[in-house]
């Protein structure tokens, strides 16, 4: 049988992403296991469900700077996922910006999911610009990382209509609905090999 890839959660607050990604590993034949769950805040929710359900979590101290990550946590994090065999980080609500070694090392093995329709409405509060702005539109993006704010190669895209009545929780809520099969979706096409980066765009290769 044909081993699973080991993946490494990031995440910072709830973590129903974490729980979606969790789920898709259970079922029949998915090709990757969750291996860690890193959080740098130890109230999240994230670490409660792994606990439950028996994986591994760390907390790890990121450093004081909001939305940053000190060069000592990078290399701790990436010296247990390196430990651990971890072949695929995925950003799940992580709200620092990943940079340092975890970042150098797992460059093109690292993905994001961002509640908003990349590029628009980038960083913090992705539904409530989109609802400011005035889209029609909007939805999720996951992507790889790479060194700037969710600019990463795109790898899938699901779309939500905003409605006219829609407030920022209501928005976010229908999104959070695609980002629970988006993140899954693309985390099997990668753990399948099935991704190519080619400059800006991501192939997805036929199986
Ligand atoms: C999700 O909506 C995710 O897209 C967003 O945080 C939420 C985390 O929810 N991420 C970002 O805004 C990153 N810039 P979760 O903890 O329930 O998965």
């Amino acid at each position: 049988m044909k081993e699973k890839m080991k993946i490494a959660i990031l995440a910072s607050g709830r973590g129903s992403n974490f729980r979606a990604l969790a789920g898709a590993c259970q079922e029949e034949g998915y090709p990757a296991e969750i291996a860690l769950l890193f959080s740098d805040n130890a109230e999240a929710g994230a670490l409660v469900f792994a606990r439950e359900t028996g994986v591994e979590n760390i907390v790890i101290d990121c450093g004081p700077k909001r939305g940053s990550m000190s060069p000592e946590s990078s290399e701790e994090m990436y010296r247990l996922c390196r430990e651990r065999g971890v072949e695929l980080v995925c950003l799940a609500g992580f709200m620092r910006i990943v940079k340092g070694k975890l970042l150098e090392e797992y460059a093109g093995r690292m993905l994001n999911i961002h509640p908003a329709l990349l590029p628009s409405f980038k960083g913090l509060h992705g539904q409530k610009q989109a609802l400011d702005y005035g889209v029609r539109y909007s939805g999720c993006t996951v992507h790889f990382v790479d060194a700037g704010i969710d600019t990463g190669p795109i790898i899938i895209q699901k779309i939500v209509s905003v409605m006219e009545d829609d407030s920022e929780d209501s928005l976010s809520e229908r999104i959070l609905a695609e980002e629970h099969k988006a993140y899954p979706e693309a985390v099997r096409l990668y753990a399948a090999g099935r991704l190519r980066i080619d400059g800006r765009r991501v192939l997805i290769i036929d199986e």
